[in-house]
């Protein structure tokens, strides 16, 4: 049995700290999976990612955000995403389409339906198996941002009110899909995280 998961959080959650562990974990269990991330994982995608997350002068609308995102992601469904599960790999996925839900459809004010619509197109029945949820609060994200040395993207200088947005999108969307998206305290100290996050592998793994 393969599986599907993705991986969310707030704005400085440590994210990408964590989806290595993930990637550890598997790697111990001799599954056998792939690793990608979203906006991106294919040609089309990554190129989209740098359209998408620059700070450069290009404006783009919520909507227009939407769209590519949907439009990167049609492409890595198809391309390797699916195939993937279909050979017997599990995915590991940096964000989906929860985040298109808190990003724009919260904080881009599109609302829910409009971003609900456009999955039902570009995913038929393919959901994830697993979401992990990174959560801390809008605080203490921007103070993790605040120390780091590279430059933060597009998404990473909204304003508090909209990050609160976002966060809100997350955590109601875990009360949503209770079985699918699980809530990790990423305010805790990074093995406190990792051991959440073994916690909830465990029922999956071989
Ligand atoms: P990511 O690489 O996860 O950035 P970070 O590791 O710094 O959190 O994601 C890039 C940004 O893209 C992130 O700020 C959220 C945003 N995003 C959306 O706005 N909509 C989407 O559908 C996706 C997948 C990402």
């Amino acid at each position: 049995m393969s599986y599907f998961i993705t991986i969310e959080g707030t704005d400085g959650a440590g994210k990408s700290t964590q989806l290595n562990w993930v990637a550890d974990m598997l790697t111990d269990k001799n599954i056998e999976f792939v690793v990608t991330r979203e906006p991106g994982g294919t040609v089309l995608g990554e190129s989209l990612r740098e359209l998408i997350l620059s700070r450069e002068k290009i404006s783009i609308t919520p909507l227009s955000q939407l769209l590519l995102m949907f439009a990167a992601r049609a492409q890595h469904i198809q391309e390797v995403i699916q195939p993937a599960l279909d050979s017997g790999k599990w995915v590991v996925c940096d964000r989906f389409t929860d985040a298109s839900y808190a990003y724009q459809g919260a904080a881009g004010g599109l609302g829910m339906d409009v971003v609900s619509a456009i999955e039902s197109l570009v995913h038929g029945e393919l959901q994830p198996d697993l979401t992990i949820l990174l959560d801390v609060s809008v605080e203490i994200g921007e103070a993790r941002i605040a120390k780091r040395s590279e430059s933060s993207d597009r998404f990473e200088k909204l304003e508090t009110e909209k990050k609160k947005k976002i966060r809100k999108t997350y955590l109601d969307r875990c009360l949503l899909y209770p079985d699918r998206i699980k809530r990790i305290d990423a305010s805790k100290d990074i093995s406190g995280v990792k051991t959440q996050i073994e916690q909830i592998l465990e029922p999956l793994l071989p």
